[in-house]
């Protein structure tokens, strides 16, 4: 198995380019379920969990090309069965998006039930409930989720509580080809709804109000294929910030998209990072020895995200001062924190607090890669440490950093992957 060895000291200086967002290609790849006519998705970052959505749709006939650009021609004409099955949603928990577009469009989808992950138990009950809501049958059976409905799905008011970003896009695309009109409220207001948004109303669908609390979808009788480019990741971007505010060093990020990174560049400018923006790129200029401790709170957009935590954690370890952290999206979202201490970190939980002193060093070690973001954590940490850091179980880091290790060493990075 795959590991990356990192030794730790070098500063990161120069330019790359962002990826395409991994969380607004896995809907807009299950959006083509609703098209008539071919779609083509560009900029689709290449990765494990890509790939897991596109063997998913394949799986079920759909004709999937791919071209040297990465992009991708997804055919739905030849769709056969309406099956996603546990083999792929174990890997991939966002295969449930393909719920609610093969429910609109062929008016039947078994889904095998997504089981508990790293951080934390991850029910799918919104989405369930939300499918109910605009009139499908559902019953779990066997482990799947086997939902069908007579004739079109039918408009209806639906409430999220708790605010949920993949629940929001499954209704969405569900009640563009429902009869009438759907209201979300409480709508996750991230980007990659917006995304996605934008993508169906490229291939005929009429939605209003993406990107705010309340999402109003008039359904249409049927959408077309369009051409679409996904948006920047702004993980990717935010991960490789947060390296630079801890190596020291100067970095460029070209085809980023800034704005969406307001409460992540604020905390790194409280850290004592220089950060210029443009439309589509960001500039992190890190000048002093170490970064200062700054806490912060995760929230859905626009508050701090989740997917952030993990990175400020090791930030925060070799920070000058102490800070808290406080996970309040997921439940168990703290498993890196284990691996920062192998490593000399000083870290406390409490509840879904880390309590963190920063410390002058941290030591590299042989940690290992429990989730996506914590293992970007790792390489974090392993990028300042003193000696060389060993991480396993990479086919995390895989699923959502398009080529890590040739990103940060053509930053200066000493670090390679190994077998
Ligand atoms: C998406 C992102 C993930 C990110 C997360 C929060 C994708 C593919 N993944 O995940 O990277 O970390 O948003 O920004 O876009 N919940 C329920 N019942 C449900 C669904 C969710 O209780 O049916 C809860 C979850 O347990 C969690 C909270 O809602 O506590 C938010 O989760 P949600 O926004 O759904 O996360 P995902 O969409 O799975």
């Amino acid at each position: 198995m795959d590991k990356l060895l990192i030794r730790g000291g070098s500063s990161l200086n120069g330019e790359i380019y962002a990826s395409g967002a991994k969380n607004s290609a896995l809907p807009i790849l299950a959006s083509s379920l609703l098209a008539d006519s071919p779609m083509t998705v560009s900029n689709l970052p290449h990765l494990n969990d890509v790939t897991t959505m596109l063997e998913l749709l394949g799986s079920m006939g759909v004709e999937v090309m791919l071209n040297d650009e990465m992009e991708v021609q997804v055919d739905t004409s030849s769709i056969k069965n309406l099956n996603a099955r546990y083999e792929l949603v174990k890997t991939m928990r966002a295969s449930i998006l393909v719920l609610g577009p093969m429910l609109a469009k062929f008016q039947q989808a078994t889904v095998a039930l997504p089981g508990g992950c790293a951080i934390g138990s991850r029910p799918v009950n919104l989405h369930i409930d939300a499918m109910r809501t605009l009139g499908a049958e559902i019953d779990i059976e066997d482990g799947n989720i086997k939902a069908n409905v007579k004739g079109r799905l039918k408009g209806a008011k639906i409430t999220f509580d708790p605010v949920s970003v993949t629940a929001t896009e499954n209704v969405i695309m569900a009640s563009c080809l429902a009869e009438g009109i759907t209201t979300i409220e409480n709508a996750a207001k991230e980007p990659e709804v917006v995304d996605l948004a934008k993508c169906l109303i490229k291939m005929g669908a009429n939605i209003e109000g993406a990107g705010t609390d309340i999402i109003k979808i008039e359904g249409v009788e049927n959408l077309e294929g369009a051409f679409f480019g996904v948006m920047p990741d702004r993980v990717e971007v935010g991960t490789y910030l947060t390296a630079v505010a801890m190596t020291g060093g100067r970095v460029k990020i070209k085809s980023a998209k800034p704005e969406y990174l307001t409460s992540v560049i604020s905390k790194l400018e409280l850290s004592g990072a220089e950060i210029e923006i443009g439309n589509d790129w960001v500039e992190i200029s890190m000048n002093k020895e170490k970064p200062t401790a700054t806490s912060l709170t995760t929230g859905p957009y626009p508050s701090f995200p989740t997917d952030m935590q993990a990175q400020f954690v090791s930030l925060n370890a070799i920070a000058e001062g102490n800070s808290t952290v406080t996970e309040t999206v997921f439940e168990n979202r703290f498993m890196h924190v284990q691996e920062i201490a192998r490593m000399g970190g000083n870290i406390t939980l409490k509840g879904n607090t880390a309590v963190i002193e920063g410390i002058s060093k941290l030591k590299g070690a042989p940690v290992m890669a429990t989730d996506l973001r914590a293992s970007a954590s790792l390489v974090l940490a392993g990028l300042v440490a003193d000696g060389d850091t060993t991480i396993d179980r990479i086919y995390h880091i895989d699923r959502g950093y398009e080529r890590i290790e040739e990103k940060l060493k053509m930053l200066g990075a000493d670090i390679e992957r190994i077998s």
